[in-house]
C-alpha cells in the first residue's frame, strides 16, 4: 500500500507529493513540527501537541494555514488512509514558498504536510533492560522551546550515540547541567527519592510526554523538583530516564561509561512508565 501524505490541500502518494524547491523549510529551516503518537488508532494527548504548535508558530510568526477543526480532521484522514493503528502522526508547517530571502516574503502561504506511518512501540526490552546514553555539548540556539524543523545538530548527536552503541545522547550547556536529549527530555531520582527533570526554560522543548509525567508524578504524590542537574549528579542518581511521545518512557542504566544506581532499571521510573502507557492507552 502506497502512503498518502496530505500536501497543501491535497491527499497524495508520497510517490506523487512534493514541495516547492523554494519552500522556506527547505531552505532556511523556516518551520516547525509536531510528531503525535497513534495508539490503537487514537491521538494521544493531541491538544497539548496542538497546543504547543500553535506556541511554535506564533514565536516564529506564522500563520496556521487551516484552523484546528480542519486540521483535526486532516490528521484523522491521513491516520485512516494510512491504516495506522499503531505508529505516528508528522505534521509540519513552513512559512511557505518564496524566492530565497532571510526576511520574511510579503506573499508566502504556509506549506502545510501530514504524514503517518506504522510503527511499533518501543522495543519492550528496552524498557526492561534500559538504554545506554552519552552525553555531548550542547551546541544548539537558544531558542530550544520552540518545535523548530532545524534540527541538524540534534541528528548530529544522534548519530553520536548511534556510534557508540548509545540510544540517546543528553546535551550539556555551557554551565555543565543537563538540557536535554537529541529528541527526548531528561530526568533523574536523587538519592532521597526526588524526581528532579529541568524546568521548562527556552533550552529544553517542553515535551507533551514530560507534562503527561509530571501530572502523573503530582497526582501520585511523588517528591519534584523542576531544576536542572549536573552529568555528575546524574550519574550518582539512583535513577535516570527518558521520555518523548515516541519512546514513551525508557530507563537510563549507563549514561557514558557509569552505570546509574545498579545498572538496572529503578523502581520509580518502572511505575512511571506503567502510569504513562496506561495514561497513552486511554487518551486521546
Ligand atoms: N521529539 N526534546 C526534543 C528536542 C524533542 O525533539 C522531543 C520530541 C522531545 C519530547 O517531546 P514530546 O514528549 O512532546 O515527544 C524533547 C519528537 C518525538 C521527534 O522529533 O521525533
Amino acid at each position: 500500500m502506497s502512503r498518502i501524505a496530505y500536501v497543501a490541500g491535497q491527499y497524495l502518494s508520497h510517490r506523487q507529493a512534493a514541495v516547492h524547491i523554494e519552500d522556506r523549510g527547505f531552505q532556511f529551516a523556516d518551520g516547525v513540527y509536531e510528531v503525535i503518537a497513534v495508539n490503537g488508532g487514537r491521538l494521544v494527548d493531541e491538544a497539548p501537541h496542538l497546543t504547543r504548535l500553535h506556541r511554535s508558530l506564533a514565536e516564529l510568526r506564522i500563520a496556521p494555514p487551516i484552523g484546528d477543526a480542519a486540521l483535526k480532521i486532516v490528521i484523522r484522514e491521513i491516520v485512516r488512509r494510512n491504516g495506522v493503528n499503531t505508529g505516528i502522526v508528522y505534521l509540519q508547517i513552513t512559512r511557505g514558498a518564496a524566492p530565497r530571502e532571510h526576511a520574511f516574503p510579503k506573499a508566502a502561504k504556509p506549506t502545510l504536510v501530514v504524514t503517518a506511518r506504522r510503527s511499533r512501540p518501543p522495543d519492550p526490552r528496552l524498557g526492561r533492560d534500559g538504554i545506554a546514553i552519552i552525553t555531548i555539548p550542547d551546541i544548539r540556539w537558544q531558542r530550544c522551546d520552540i518545535k523548530s524543523v532545524a534540527l541538524v545538530a540534534n541528528v548530529l548527536g544522534k548519530q553520536a550515540a548511534r556510534e557508540k552503541g548509545a540510544y540517546e545522547a543528553w546535551q550539556v550547556d555551557r554551565a555543565g547541567q543537563v538540557t536535554e536529549g537529541t529528541s527526548t527530555n531528561a530526568w533523574i531520582v536523587t538519592g532521597d527519592g526526588t524526581v528532579v527533570t529541568r524546568a521548562a526554560d527556552t533550552a529544553i522543548l517542553n515535551g507533551v510526554t514530560r507534562l503527561a509525567i509530571l501530572a502523573i508524578i503530582r497526582r501520585e504524590g511523588y517528591r519534584l523538583i523542576e531544576r536542572a542537574f549536573t552529568v555528575d549528579e546524574a550519574k550518582a542518581a539512583r535513577e535516570a530516564f527518558l521520555t518523548s511521545a515516541t519512546a514513551e518512557l525508557l530507563p537510563v542504566v549507563r549514561i557514558d561509561d557509569s552505570p546509574v544506581g545498579e545498572g538496572r532499571p529503578g523502581p520509580l521510573g518502572q511505575k512511571l512508565r506503567a502510569a504513562y502507557v496506561a495514561h497513552a492507552a486511554s487518551t486521546g
